[in-house]
């Protein structure tokens, strides 16, 4: 694999952009196109046309006058827009219906939703297959670029044809495995093309893949393999970042050793990065180490060995499950998000290809982790939906140094890059020099996500990496949303440091008043939420459908509650401006306060414990924790490192309490609510506007706690 070249700019564009007429598509959408020359391939057979005839979706995106026009109809008739949408994907059988949904909790239906129901399609298909099907000579475009976590000479590229064989042969071990469409599949990997192997055999054979994070602890590990009942997991021995690994097989049998694991049968395990002898840690000194539970362990490469390379795609109901990933959530356990199979690989991949301007042979690059919804979407699904040549990084952005992704976007000469503010903080800390002793030509186009942008980083992004030369692509959306909800489309408007600017097709926002609860007209400032469906939203909560609507439909009737706070300016640009809810965004990190709380709690010294979220120009928030003691326990230096350690250790590497502040007491409502709004102006801090604490049944505390916090110190 590693002597494939990179096949850039050289498709042929010819025997792509055949015209193929609606009525042609819509025909032969209803036969079994895998036998049928006849294909879809309305999108790309639209890219000749340089005005929008309204009859397809244009290939870009040009101007906010063309922008206006398509928004206008995908909203006035959805059914329109998203049929049209749907056509670039290839069915089984095309849907006959498209949209169907319900988001008011009180019609006697509920909340419902459904995109597509009669359609029947397979994600890995056309993630792979289709392009090859349509193009052979896509068969040697280069898929996937893998970029290990020490810079090494020698670069592995994977192309198409030898992802789809790997994917088959992988999907075939599933199924000598047992697996079967429909169960749940837990991974735990770092980031390695292994990852997106797994994801894409479970999507060939149906299964529903659930990745956690590969941060995350055996404690957390085990309520996330239990709460999808996966009896299967999928690893790696280990995964290394910034020069150190990490032992994710042996976390995994931590976790199944755990009482609710019980029911996991099989764990497959691949080699980090097996045959890439280039790699100077191939961790092989390590391999000796792992412990082996025989008949449930499995090394991936000898089961590869055993099976073949024939592995035709299932036929999904649009609806059927594609994946469940766990989120925090601002109360109790991590939800379940449930994504399905037509909406969401429409969805994902419309947004790619619009929001990014992508164009075939670019070299695409996002440095998510696959365990996060951008990994899903922007690393795997959309990128590959759109035939595109991704960078998977296993590192971190400061190793070996801060010079990292630019020197990775001049060995890879990557045009689009795509990353998260908390990165841009942390890398403008340092000596420009770092970014401009690189040559960074080839950037055509700079994303952000997962945490809103300042002005600040966002002009260093701009003019410091970019050369002032790239758009910055600040794109809003969230876990349950699926794909990019709020954001610029490359040079069609004049952009705003700091702001997603518009709505993405089909996405109606709505503010609304958070104590009135009333609608607000832009310009305003409120609570965002979004007034009608989109493909790409979450279905539900997986096994828990009351709770999904508890969370985002019942705040607002009729509306889907984002959780965060928006202003809409008299031009109409949407700025973001954070949870509103008890949910930390740290370093892009979704955070629930309360597993924070029960953290803490487990504790044995501790009696209760309240987190709060200031905010923080590195990591966008920092994480305050407030915190009593057991009545004999004295507060001490050891026991704020040893509460410290049980949370990293309780929840995963990446949750790191900034402060730890021990109190006597913590200001309550008579009824015993502690009242988080006081906690979270103390903070700020911004205790001049405390609001009404008479009803606190002790307000002496108040003033108690402004006198011990660092933060008003
Ligand atoms: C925040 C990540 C401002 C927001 C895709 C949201 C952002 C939460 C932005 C979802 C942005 C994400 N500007 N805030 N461009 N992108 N957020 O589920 O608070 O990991 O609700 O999805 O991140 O985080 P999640």
């Amino acid at each position: 694999a590693s002597s494939s070249t990179l096949v850039k700019n050289s498709t042929n564009h010819n025997a792509i952009h055949q015209p193929v007429t609606q009525r042609s598509i819509l025909l032969s959408s209803t036969n079994n196109y895998l036998s049928n020359p006849l294909v879809t391939r309305l999108c790309r057979a639209t890219s000749t046309h340089s005005i929008w005839n309204e009859t397809a979706l244009p290939d870009k995106i040009k101007t906010l006058d063309e922008y206006k026009a398509i928004y206008a109809l995908s909203i006035k008739d959805p059914n329109r827009f998203w049929k049209m949408a749907a056509e670039c994907l290839d069915w089984y059988q095309f849907p006959t219906k498209i949209k169907n949904t319900e988001f008011d909790y009180r019609t006697s239906r509920g909340v419902d939703i459904k995109w597509y129901e009669d359609g029947i399609i397979n994600v890995c298909y056309n993630c792979l297959d289709r392009h090859i099907h349509h193009d052979h000579s896509i068969a040697q475009q280069v898929a996937l670029i893998f970029e290990p976590d020490t810079p090494t000479e020698s670069r592995h590229h994977i192309t198409y044809a030898e992802l789809l064989r790997d994917v088959k042969k992988f999907a075939n071990v599933l199924k000598k495995h047992g697996v079967k469409k429909g169960d749940r599949v837990t991974l735990y990997m770092p980031m390695v093309i292994e990852a997106c192997v797994a994801m894409l055999a479970c999507a060939r054979i149906g299964a529903v893949h659930s990745v956690i994070f590969g941060g995350f602890s055996p404690n957390n590990i085990a309520e996330r393999i239990s709460g999808c009942d996966s009896t299967v997991i999928i690893t790696t021995d280990f995964g290394v970042r910034g020069g150190k690994s990490s032992p994710l097989k042996t976390k995994i049998d931590q976790a199944l050793a755990l009482k609710q694991c019980s029911n996991v049968k099989t764990v497959l395990v691949f080699e980090r990065n097996h045959g890439m002898t280039e790699l100077k840690d191939d961790c092989s000194h390590l391999r000796k180490t792992l412990e082996w539970t025989d008949g449930r362990d499995f090394w991936v490469h000898k089961e590869m060995e055993t099976v073949n390379d024939k592995c035709e795609p299932e036929r999904m109901n649009a609806e059927d499950p594609l994946f469940i990933l766990y989120t925090s959530g601002s109360t109790g356990t991590p939800k379940g998000i449930v994504h399905t199979t037509g909406g969401y690989l429409t969805y994902t991949s419309l947004t790619f290809k619009y929001s990014f301007d992508y164009n075939p042979g670019d070299v695409y690059m996002c440095t998510a982790d696959i365990g996060w919804i951008t990994g899903h979407s922007y690393v795997v699904y959309g990128p590959l939906a759109n035939r595109a040549t991704t960078v998977i990084f296993e590192g971190i952005p400061t190793y070996p140094d801060v010079s990292r992704y630019w020197n990775i976007i001049d060995k890879h000469e990557v045009n689009i890059f795509y990353t998260a503010p908390t990165a841009i903080r942390s890398l403008m800390q340092h000596d420009d020099a770092y970014v401009t002793k690189t040559n960074r030509q080839s950037l055509r186009i700079l994303g952000s996500v997962g945490e809103p942008i300042n002005p600040e980083a966002w002009k260093w992004y701009h003019s410091v990496v970019g050369d002032n030369r790239c758009p910055i692509i600040d794109t809003w959306w969230q876990t349950e949303t699926g794909g990019i909800m709020i954001s610029p489309i490359p040079n069609a408007w004049e952009l705003e440091p700091g702001s997603a600017t518009f709505p993405f097709f089909g996405i109606q926002t709505q503010l609304f008043d958070q104590t009135t609860k009333k609608p607000l007209k832009p310009p305003n400032h409120g609570e965002l939420c979004i007034a009608d469906s989109w493909p790409g939203q979450a279905r539900s909560l997986y096994r828990n459908h009351e709770r999904f609507v508890d969370v985002y439909f019942k705040t607002y009737p009729g509306y889907y509650f984002t959780g965060d706070g928006c202003e809409i300016k008299p031009n109409g640009y949407h700025w973001i401006t954070g949870r509103v809810d008890d949910v930390l965004v740290i370093s892009g990190h979704n955070i629930g306060t309360a597993e924070v709380e029960a953290a803490l709690e487990e504790h044995t010294s501790v009696t209760e414990a309240a987190v709060v979220g200031y905010p923080d120009p590195k990591k966008n928030q920092g994480m305050y924790c407030f915190v009593t003691l057991k009545g004999n326990v004295k507060p001490s230096e050891e026991l704020r490192k040893e509460l410290i350690r049980s949370v990293r250790d309780s929840i995963g590497a990446h949750v790191y309490p900034d402060v730890i502040h021990f109190t006597s007491n913590l200001p309550k409502t008579r009824s015993g609510k502690i009242m988080r709004r006081i906690l979270r102006k103390i903070v700020e801090p911004d205790t001049s506007n405390l609001g009404d604490t008479s009803t606190l049944n002790d307000p002496t505390i108040v003033e108690e706690l402004i006198k011990n916090s660092p933060r008003t110190k």
